[in-house]
C-alpha cells in the first residue's frame, strides 16, 4: 500500500505548487489522477517515486515483507533501492531506441544486480527468459529481437509495461501512459495495465475521463496542487465541470481569439 499525506510543495516566490495533498492506494486498486495542465499531476507522481522531495508531507510504502518506511525521510541510498521497486511508464517510452525489446525491458532491472553483472549486461538465462516472458504478457515476444526505435509507439509503450513487469515492483506509476496513442491502443494498454493491479497498487495520471472511468477502480483529481475529488471513477458533467472548468474556458476564449487575430 501507498499512503500519501499532507503533500505540500512551493516555489521561493510563495506560489504552492502542491497544497495539502493526500491519498491511500492498496494493492488491488488502480487509481486514475485527473486535472487540467500544470494542476500538479506530475509533481505528485514524481514525490511518489523520490524523484522529488516535498516541503513536508509524507509517501509511505508498505509491502507485504518489509517496514513501513517514509521514501520523503529515508537517505540517498535507500531511496535508491526503494525506487528498484517501483515500476514507471512514462508518455515518452524513456526506452533505448538502439536496443532491441528485449534488452529494453532487462534494463529494468539493471539496478538489482551486481555491478560487474550489470557492466556486462550479464543476465543469466533465467533472467533472459523471464524477460521474454513478460514481453509475451505484453504479446510482444514475437518482435522481442527487433530494434526498440522501429516499433510503433503503441508496441514501444507494450515494451515499457514490459519493462515494468520484469522489474517486478512493489508499486506502479504511470504518468500520461496513452496520451500519444491512437484510442485503439489506448484501449490495449489501459487492459493490460488494469490487471497489474491485483499484484500491486498502480496510480495513473490520465487526459481521458472517458477512460480512467472505464479501467481505474478510483479516480482522483488535482487543481491548483489541491485534491479536489477522490471517489467513484465514473465522473458526472457537474464534476468534470468543476475539475476541468476554468481549462475549458480558456480553451472556447483561444478559439473565440482565432477569427480576430487572423483579420
Ligand atoms: N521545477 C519546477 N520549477 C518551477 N515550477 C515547476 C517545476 N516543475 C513544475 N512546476 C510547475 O508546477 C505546476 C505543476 O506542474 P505539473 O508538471 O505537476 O503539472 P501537470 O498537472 O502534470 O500538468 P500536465 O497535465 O500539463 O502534464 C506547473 O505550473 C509547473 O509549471
Ligand atoms: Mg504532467
Amino acid at each position: 500500500m501507498i499512503e500519501v499525506k499532507n503533500l505540500t510543495k512551493s516555489l521561493p516566490n510563495g506560489r504552492k505548487l502542491l497544497d495539502g495533498i493526500s491519498f491511500k492506494v492498496k494493492k488491488g486498486e488502480f487509481v486514475g489522477i485527473l486535472g487540467p495542465s500544470g494542476a500538479g499531476k506530475t509533481l505528485t507522481l514524481r514525490c511518489l517515486n523520490g524523484l522529488l522531495k516535498p516541503d513536508s508531507g509524507s509517501v509511505i510504502i508498505k509491502s507485504e515483507n518489509s517496514q513501513p518506511l517514509d521514501i520523503c525521510k529515508i537517505d540517498k541510498r535507500e531511496l535508491r533501492r526503494v525506487r528498484q521497486k517501483i515500476g514507471v511508464i512514462f508518455q515518452g517510452y524513456h526506452l533505448v531506441k538502439r536496443l532491441s525489446a528485449l534488452e529494453n525491458v532487462m534494463i529494468g532491472r539493471l539496478g538489482q544486480i551486481s555491478t560487474w553483472r550489470s557492466m556486462f549486461y550479464g543476465f543469466t538465462d533465467a533472467e533472459a527468459e523471464e524477460a521474454l516472458k513478460a514481453l509475451d504478457q505484453v504479446k510482444m515476444s514475437q518482435m522481442a529481437g527487433m530494434q526498440t526505435g522501429s516499433l510503433s509507439g503503441g508496441e514501444m509503450q507494450r515494451v515499457s509495461i514490459a519493462r515494468a513487469i520484469f522489474q517486478s515492483p512493489t508499486l506502479l506509476l504511470a504518468d500520461e501512459p496513452i496520451s500519444n496513442l491512437d484510442p485503439s491502443n489506448a484501449k490495449t494498454i489501459m487492459k493490460m495495465i488494469k490487471p497489474l493491479s491485483e499484484l500491486m497498487p498502480v496510480v495513473g495520471v490520465f487526459h481521458q475521463p472517458e477512460m480512467t472511468a472505464k479501467y481505474c477502480t478510483r479516480v482522483i483529481a488535482i487543481k491548483e496542487g489541491k485534491l479536489i475529488y477522490d471517489g467513484d471513477p465514473k465522473l458526472s458533467n457537474k464534476r468534470l465541470e468543476e475539475i476541468y472548468g476554468e481549462e475549458l474556458e480558456l480553451i472556447e476564449q483561444q478559439e473565440h481569439m482565432i477569427p480576430v487575430t487572423a483579420k
